[in-house]
C-alpha cells in the first residue's frame, strides 16, 4: 500500500492510493445470474457491470448469462436490460460502452425446478465459452429468493457445473440473507460445504462494497496516529447509527418475516463493528483479515435473557411524515399483518470482551422510516483527566469525537473544543471535516462494482466466511429467542419520520450518555 496518502484537494489525487486489488481487468469469465428478472439484477448488478466496463475492468473475454423463466431469448433480454439501464444506470449510457456489454449478454430460459434446466445452462455456458473465449470460468450469482439458494447450488453441483476441471474456476456468490437464525445458517453452510470448497463460496454483504467501509481499514492501519488511542484507555464508547427514511414499501412479504434485527444487524452492522474493533491483521490476505473480524464477533458475548431485556430496544413505526411525504404505519403496509409484531427499529448495547475493548460499550441503532437517511460510526473519546476549566462556564466540555460518515456525504470528521474569540474563556465544539467528494471527486457507484470485480478476481477479503456468519447469528440468537417469547406490547412506538422510540434514549441515559441527534 502506498504510504503517502495525498489529500491536497488542489492536486490530482485520484491515484494517490493504490487500490487493494490491482486495478487491472479481470481474467476471462462468464457471470451467470439466477434471478435475472429480479430487482437486484436491474437495480444493482447490471449497472455495476456497466460501471466496470467504463473503468476498463472487465476482460474482453467476458459474458453475462441471465437465467430466468420468462420466454424472451437473448435479444429480448438485451432489450429489457437496456430499458432497465435507462432507469437505473448510475453513469452515462454511451452507445460504445453499453454496446460492448450488451453484445456479451446471453439468456438461458429455464426453470430450475425442471429436470433439464441445468443441461440447458451447460449448453449456454459451452456456447459462450466458444463465442466469448471465457475459458470455462464461471461465477454463479444467487440473486433468487433465499429459500432457493441450497436447491440451485445442489443442482449446479449435480450437473457437474461447479467442478473445477482443466484449469477452469467455478465460484458461487450467495446473497443475503444467509439463513434466518444460527441453526439455519449452520445448515446452509454445511450444505454448501458438502457441495463446494469454501474457497469457491462468496457470501456477499453489500456494506463491504461501500467506499467508506473499505476505507476503515486504510484509515486505521495506513495511519500511525489513530491506532495508539483506539482502545479502552481512550475511547469512552462507540455509536453506530443506520437510519433510513424509507419505510418497508413493497417488501412487506419478506420484511414481516424478517424484521430489522435479522435484516441489518448480524450482517451489515456487525461488518461495521468488526472493522472498527478488529486487531491489525498480519496482512491484507483474505483469511488474515477475516480471522481478525471473526475474533471480534466471537468476543461479543451472547446476552443472557435478563440482559436482552435491559440492553435491547425494539420499535415499530406508526403513521407519520417524512419531509413533505406522508408515511403510513408499518401495519398498513401491503403484505404486512395488521397486528404485526415485527420490529422496524432496533437499538442495543453490546460489549466486546477482549483486551482492547472491555468496558467500552458499542451502542447501535437501526431503523426504517426515520427522520433522516444516514449511516455513521461515532467514536467518543474520554474527557481529559483533569478539567482545567472546572470553575468557568465551560466545565461541561464537549468530548472529542471521531465521526466516520458511511453515507451519504462520505467522509470523516473530528470534533474538538476550541476557544471562542473574546476576553472570557468560552469554548465551542468545532469540527475538522474530510469529505470524499472534495478530495477524490465522486465515482458513480452502486456499491457492487468492487465486490463483483473481486469475486471474478478470486479475492474473498470482502466476503463473509462460514465461521463469521455463524458467530454473528450466535450473538443475536438470545435476542431472537427472548423477543419471540415476549411479544412487544407497545407497538407502534415511534412515529414515522421521528428519531425512533423513546426507550432507545433511555438505553443511553441509564449510562449517563445520549445518542448523537438524528437531524
Ligand atoms: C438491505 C436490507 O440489505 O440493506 C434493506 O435488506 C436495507 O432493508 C438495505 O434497506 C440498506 O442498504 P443501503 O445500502 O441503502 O444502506
Amino acid at each position: 500500500m502506498n504510504e503517502s496518502l495525498q489529500t491536497d484537494p488542489g492536486k490530482s489525487t485520484m491515484n494517490a492510493v493504490e487500490p487493494l486489488s490491482s486495478g487491472k481487468p479481470v481474467g476471462p469469465c462468464a457471470l451467470v445470474i439466477f434471478g435475472a428478472g429480479g430487482d437486484l439484477t436491474k437495480r444493482k448488478l447490471i449497472p455495476a457491470l456497466y460501471n466496470l466496463v467504463r473503468e476498463g475492468l472487465l476482460s474482453d473475454d467476458f459474458a453475462v448469462i441471465g437465467f430466468a423463466r420468462q420466454a424472451i431469448g437473448d435479444d429480448g433480454y438485451r432489450a429489457k436490460l437496456e430499458a432497465d439501464m435507462r432507469e437505473f444506470a448510475t453513469s452515462e449510457l454511451t452507445p460504445a460502452q453499453w454496446g460492448w456489454l450488451k453484445e456479451r449478454v446471453y439468456y438461458c430460459q429455464a426453470d430450475f425446478g425442471e429436470a433439464d434446466a441445468f443441461q440447458k445452462l451447460a449448453a449456454v455456458l459451452a456456447r459462450v465459452e466458444k463465442e466469448r473465449s471465457t475459458r470455462g470460468n464461471a461465477l454463479f450469482y444467487m440473486a433468487t429468493a433465499p429459500e432457493f439458494f441450497g436447491e440451485v447450488i445442489g443442482k449446479l453441483s449435480a450437473a457437474g457445473l461447479t467442478q473445477e476441471t482443466d484449469g477452469r474456476w467455478r465460484r458461487v456468490i450467495v446473497e443475503k440473507p444467509f439463513g434466518r437464525d444460527y441453526e439455519s445458517a449452520r445448515l446452509l453452510n454445511a450444505e454448501l460445504r458438502r457441495l463446494l470448497d469454501e474457497r469457491q463460496i462468496y457470501r456477499i454483504d453489500h456494506y463491504l462494497g461501500k467506499e467508506t467501509v473499505q476505507n476503515l481499514m486504510v484509515f486505521r492501519f495506513a495511519n500511525g496516529i489513530f491506532e495508539p488511542i483506539w482502545n479502552r484507555r481512550y475511547v469512552d464508547h462507540v455509536q453506530i447509527t443506520v437510519a433510513e427514511t424509507v419505510g418497508v414499501e413493497t417488501r412487506g412479504d419478506y420484511y414481516d418475516k424478517s424484521g430489522a434485527l435479522r435484516d441489518m444487524v448480524p450482517n451489515h452492522i456487525f461488518q461495521l463493528i468488526s472493522l472498527v474493533a478488529m486487531e491489525p491483521p498480519i496482512s491484507f490476505e483474505a483469511d488474515a483479515v477475516r480471522d481478525e473480524q471473526t475474533k471480534v464477533l466471537r468476543a461479543m458475548q451472547p446476552m443472557s435473557p435478563e440482559e436482552v431485556l435491559h440492553r435491547t430496544v425494539r420499535g415499530q413505526y406508526g403513521d407519520g411524515q417524512s419531509g413533505a411525504k406522508k408515511v403510513v404505519a408499518y401495519r398498513s403496509t401491503p403484505k404486512v399483518r395488521p397486528d404485526s409484531r415485527t420490529e422496524t427499529y432496533v437499538a442495543m448495547k453490546l460489549n466486546i470482551d477482549n483486551w482492547r475493548w472491555t468496558g467500552v460499550p458499542f451502542y447501535l441503532r437501526v431503523g426504517k422510516a426515520m427522520a433522516k437517511r444516514y449511516t455513521e460510526i461515532a467514536i467518543t473519546f474520554k474527557r481529559p483527566p483533569f478539567t482545567l476549566f472546572r470553575d468557568t462556564p465551560v466545565d461541561k466540555l464537549t468530548p472529542n469525537q471521531l465521526i466516520i460518515k458511511v453515507q451519504p456525504n462520505e467522509g470523516i470528521s473530528l470534533v474538538f473544543g476550541a476557544k471562542m474569540p473574546g476576553a472570557t474563556v468560552r469554548l465551542g465544539g468545532v469540527q475538522m471535516d474530510f469529505k470524499y467528494a472534495d478530495h477524490f471527486g465522486t465515482t458513480p457507484s452502486t456499491g457492487y462494482e468492487r465486490l463483483l470485480y473481486d469475486a471474478m478476481a478470486g479475492d474473498a477479503t470482502l466476503f463473509q466466511r462460514a465461521d463469521m456468519v455463524e458467530a454473528a447469528w450466535k450473538v443475536v440468537a438470545p435476542m431472537l429467542d427472548v423477543w419471540q417469547s415476549l411479544p412487544p406490547r407497545s407497538f407502534p412506538n415511534y412515529a414515522a419520520g421521528s428519531a425512533g422510540p423513546k426507550e432507545a434514549d433511555e438505553l443511553l441515559s441509564k449510562d449517563n450518555r445520549s445518542w448523537r441527534p438524528v437531524d
